[in-house]
């Protein structure tokens, strides 16, 4: 018998995409934003002194739960902050799931859920989405603990409507949490159900739409009675002063969020239009992310020729997905670069 837990050496582990250490690359394998925070985040950080890295943090960053709650039309109880979106993740497997309490999602989606489920041994129901990356009436029938929807869903970039994710929640027997990693970029929301439902959480990050992927910080948002508890299962000082600090600076230049966001989607519809120019088929995108199927070229050769040229993008080797890239929205200069070295490579 080994030092592990059964499940933990079973467990794969997450793959993070490639971070290459060179910065001269086109980098569009992780969906950050390819523009920098907003100015008034370098100069929040720069007014962090000895004192506020001396003391431990405050448990539960109200500062940044309040402006959050204020932005989003809920009280500050209906938040809690975590060190990044994926810990808050990993809290509300540990929270709602155990052997007997299973997790379900559709696939193919966001490769981190099955990853805490496995180590949270916990029951995984998968369900493959309907044609068109629709959500699968079966996912309401599972009696799962949790149900998780990434929405926009990654690596689709495909949309569900409030209504339809209203009508889930009304049908599921457990917690849906709704994974609004990607929605600063997509033209709805979903927040207006935490004050319909009791079991519905929003999960939000600061790494896509404000540009703080280095400094990990997210949010959930959901009726006080799941916060709550969820606030147990949380470390201690699970965000940092420094982080706190920075995230604040940035959900409160909502005028710089706006800028940044716009140029986003706008260089979105360029983008697939180019790929769709070049025969590749790529569905309308709410997300930072396109994935483009390549119908006369194998994706995992694109892929390696991409690299060759220093242009980093996320080919997943997995069914439903092995024919196609996942490419960052990146700035037009580097989608242009893209562009013209899949003109090339296509050519070949
Ligand atoms: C769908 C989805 N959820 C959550 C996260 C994690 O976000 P964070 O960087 O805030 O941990 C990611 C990161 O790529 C993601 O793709």
């Amino acid at each position: 018998m080994g030092y592990f837990r059964e499940n933990i050496e079973k467990v794969k582990g997450y793959e993070p995409g490639f971070q290459p250490g060179r910065a001269d690359v086109v980098k569009l394998n992780t969906n950050e934003n390819p523009y920098p925070p907003s100015p008034k985040v370098l100069k929040a950080l720069a007014q962090v002194n000895a004192e506020r890295l001396r003391r431990y943090p405050d448990p539960q960053a109200d500062v940044f739960r309040n402006t959050a709650a204020e932005i989003n039309g809920v009280s500050a109880e209906n938040i809690i902050c975590g060190n990044g979106a994926d810990e808050l993740l990993g809290i509300a497997m540990r929270s709602f799931c155990d052997e007997k309490r299973p997790v379900a999602y559709p696939v193919p989606t966001y490769s981190l859920y099955p990853v805490l489920a496995g180590l949270q041994d916990c029951q995984v129901i998968e369900i493959p989405f309907d044609e068109g990356f629709k959500l699968p009436a079966k996912l309401a029938k599972t009696g799962a603990s949790l149900t998780i929807i990434c929405n926009p869903n990654a690596p689709s970039g495909s949309f569900t409507g409030t209504d339809e994710l209203a009508s889930l929640a009304s049908e599921l027997s457990g917690v849906l949490l709704i994974d609004e990693a990607y929605v600063d970029f997509a033209d709805e929301n979903c927040i207006g159900l935490v004050k319909d439902f009791d079991n519905v959480i929003i999960l939000r990050s600061m790494s896509k739409g404000y540009g703080l992927a280095g400094i990990r910080f997210g949010y959930a948002v959901g009726p006080t009675d799941l916060i709550n508890g969820l606030m147990k299962v949380k470390d201690s000082y699970n965000v940092d002063a420094v982080s706190v600090a920075a995230a604040m600076a940035a959900i409160k230049d909502r005028e710089y969020f706006r800028q940044v966001t716009e140029k986003v989607k706008k260089e979105r519809t360029k983008l697939t239009d180019s790929l769709r120019q070049l025969g590749f088929e790529v569905p309308k995108s709410q997300a930072n992310f396109v994935l483009a199927a390549s119908k006369n070229c194998k994706a995992s050769q694109i892929y390696d020729k991409l690299v060759e040229r220093n242009i980093y993008v996320r080919y997943f080797d997995t069914p439903g997905l092995n024919d196609k890239l996942r490419i960052t929205v990146g700035t037009s200069e580097q989608d242009d670069k893209l562009i013209s070295a899949l003109k090339e490579i296509l050519s070949e």
